[in-house]
């Protein structure tokens, strides 16, 4: 054979060292694949164009290299062909930088392994084809084989009519972008998915399945709900300030002239006088109206002092004895050391006569009356629970009763002023909305928490005022949440509360078992018993109670060995309390709890 020095080189040897030698004693390791080539070549009088071919060289045993050749005949006369010539290329760089594209490839199969956003392929009829790691813990399972098993319609989506109408609409389109379905998680609990992606069409267009990504957005979509409740207490504290200025003034003549013309009466015109007195009387309670919906509007100016908040609370026992009925017991737990705010006294006080009255009116047969006063910190993770908080430290002031409770519509609207649902006369609908303007111009915040025919707790947040020393650590704000890597089993019968709490506890390290009512509360106990570290539960529940799940696990278990057990209750459970006092395994924390309040009982039971 006869070479140039570069295709020489290539093999790692000279010009000479090649001259004269057949393929096999200078390229053993592509001979086989080359000489029945070559062959061909010689045969049919054709060329071979763009060969690749790889192999070691003698040189550079080891070490695989590439090539891409180009093999002529080269022929004396037409047709007769007794040589080849061949023109070849080194492709043993662009092989490497292939096989480095290759192995980011592989980057992309991580991007997907490791993603924290679902991302998975679907077919029409409803399965799952592929799953990442991330989708398959957004759906509260273990492995993939499991949501692969799935079925869309039955085991994912709340309602399979959602997904029926989401097919629909992607039908005409390429892609989708955020569209929002309800999913079910393995546990029953709910999540809102915000779901993305290419509609997968067979080559005559018809629908064959999904590639998605998907979002869990529960959390975002109930801020975004706060939010928005926010917004409209904003409007119509604007809207209502607008007209209740008005109205001010058109009282404040209808008054005015109203005792001109009182003075101005002659004598013996007492019906005319009396007429007269029932219309300034009148005027006078519109006025007392429109001061209390500026109130609401936060049009007035509060004269905000530092205020022991514990100290205010007892001395305004007295005039609480005073407004509620004997059958109404009053009870009071106020942290000594609770906290000063910055506080209106007066505002304070027609908050607290507020929330007072509204307890009275859903006791009529009687109740409790509970006040408690504490100090305790808001954070970024009560945000799904509790509107939009500021995270700090705040003096809760909680007041509890054991009425009727609210239903979730009454609940919605409880805030706005003029809902009522008190006969006309009675209510006027602006006790809420004042408490909640009033809150709001102490930059405080208030939460309420309620259940039908058990009783309704208001939680009113205010700041700590700023000269307060804060107890320990630098700052309350940038305390950890505690938490821990116990299993803890979370029994709780309101859908969203669980999944907060859940979240909550996974995020702080906590392995939860949760759990719908007391039932399931129970069974999971049971098949969990010795990898339960600590149960949270409700106490009231459908089927079984959070006292008798207590009760059973107490009367279950060796004495030596008892369950911590944290209640969650909405109001005042002085007699339950009172009927588990010299239990030290049991604590409690009132609803709407907060992270850090839920966290710190979790801590101290456990660490007991
Ligand atoms: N503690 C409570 N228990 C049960 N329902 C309550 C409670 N507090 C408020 N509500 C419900 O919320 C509604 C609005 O309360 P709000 O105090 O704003 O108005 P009202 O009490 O009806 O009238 P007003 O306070 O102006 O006399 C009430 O009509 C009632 O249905
Ligand atoms: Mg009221």
């Amino acid at each position: 054979m006869q070479l140039n020095e570069t295709l020489a080189l290539m093999n790692g040897r000279s010009v000479a060292e090649h001259v004269g030698k057949a393929v096999r004693d200078v390229l053993p390791a592509i001979a086989p694949t080359l000489e029945p080539l070559l062959a061909r070549i010689l045969e049919t009088g054709e060329a071979a164009l763009n060969i690749e071919l790889s192999g070691e060289t003698p040189a550079q045993p080891g070490i695989t290299r590439y090539w891409r050749a180009s093999y002529f005949p080269l022929a004396a006369e037409p047709g007769h062909a007794d040589g080849i010539g061949a023109i070849v290329v080194e492709d043993t760089p662009r092989r490497h930088a292939e096989r480095a594209l290759r192995r980011s490839g592989a980057d992309y199969r991580a991007i997907v392994e490791q993603a924290t956003y679902g991302i998975y392929r679907s077919s029409l009829e409803g399965r799952f084809l592929k799953v990442n790691p991330a989708l398959v813990a957004m759906l509260g399972y273990e492995t993939e084989a499991q949501v692969l098993a799935l079925q869309l319609d039955r085991d994912v989506y709340v309602d399979p009519a959602e997904r029926a109408r989401a097919i629909a609409q992607a039908r005409p389109l390429e892609r989708v972008t955020g569209v929002q379905v309800q999913w079910k998680r393995r546990d029953g609990h709910h999540i809102t998915v915000r779901l993305s992606g290419r509609v997968v069409r067979s080559e005559r267009g018809d629908i064959k399945g999904f590639e998605m990504i998907a979002e869990d957005v529960t959390e975002q979509r109930a801020l975004e709900r706060a939010l928005h409740q926010a917004q409209k207490m904003e409007t119509i504290g604007r809207l209502t300030s607008g007209i209740a200025h008005d109205f001010n003034n058109l009282l404040t003549v209808i008054l005015a002239q109203g005792n001109l013309m009182a003075k101005a009466l002659p004598d013996g015109t007492a019906e005319l006088r009396r007429d007269l007195e029932e219309l300034t009387d009148a005027a006078r309670r519109g006025a007392e109206l429109v001061h209390r919906l500026l109130g609401f509007s936060r049009h007035e100016t509060l004269d905000l002092r530092p205020l022991s908040a514990p100290e205010w609370i007892r001395e305004e026992l007295h005039t609480l004895r005073r407004l509620l009925p004997a059958s109404i017991e009053i009870q009071c737990d106020a942290e000594p050391e609770a906290g000063v705010v910055d506080a209106d006294s007066g505002a304070l006080e027609q908050i607290l006569l507020n929330l007072a009255t509204n307890a009275r009116d859903a006791m009529p047969e009687g109740g409790t009356l509970h006040l408690d006063v504490r100090r305790t910190r808001l954070d970024a993770e009560d945000r799904p629970l509790h509107a939009w908080v500021e995270p700090g430290v705040y003096v809760c002031i909680a007041v509890s009763d054991t009425g009727v409770g609210m239903d979730r519509q009454t609940q919605a609207h409880v805030f706005e002023p003029f809902f009522t649902t008190k006969p006309a006369g009675v209510g006027t609908g602006l006790g809420m909305a004042m408490v909640y303007g009033l809150v709001k111009q102490h930059t405080g915040y208030v939460h309420l928490y309620s259940e039908v025919g058990q009783g309704t707790t208001v939680k009113l947040y205010l700041p700590l005022a700023h000269e307060q020393p804060l107890p320990s650590g630098p700052s309350g704000e940038e305390e950890m949440l505690p938490g821990g890597t116990d299993a803890i089993l979370l029994v709780e019968d309101d859908p969203h509360l669980r999944a907060v709490a859940q979240r909550l506890f996974e995020k702080v390290g906590y392995r939860v078992f949760a759990a719908a009512d007391g039932q399931e509360g129970l069974t999971l106990y049971r098949a969990h018993t010795a990898g339960v570290d600590l149960v949270i539960t409700d106490m009231v529940m459908p089927k079984i109670s959070g006292m008798q799940l207590y009760e059973t696990i107490r009367a279950a278990e060796p004495p030596h060995k008892r369950m911590k057990v944290l209640f969650t209750s909405g109001y005042p459970a002085a007699d339950f309390r009172q009927s588990l006092d010299g239990d030290p395994d049991v604590a409690f924390v009132t609803k709407p709890w907060t992270a850090s309040e839920l966290l710190r009982q979790i801590r101290q039971l456990l660490e007991k």
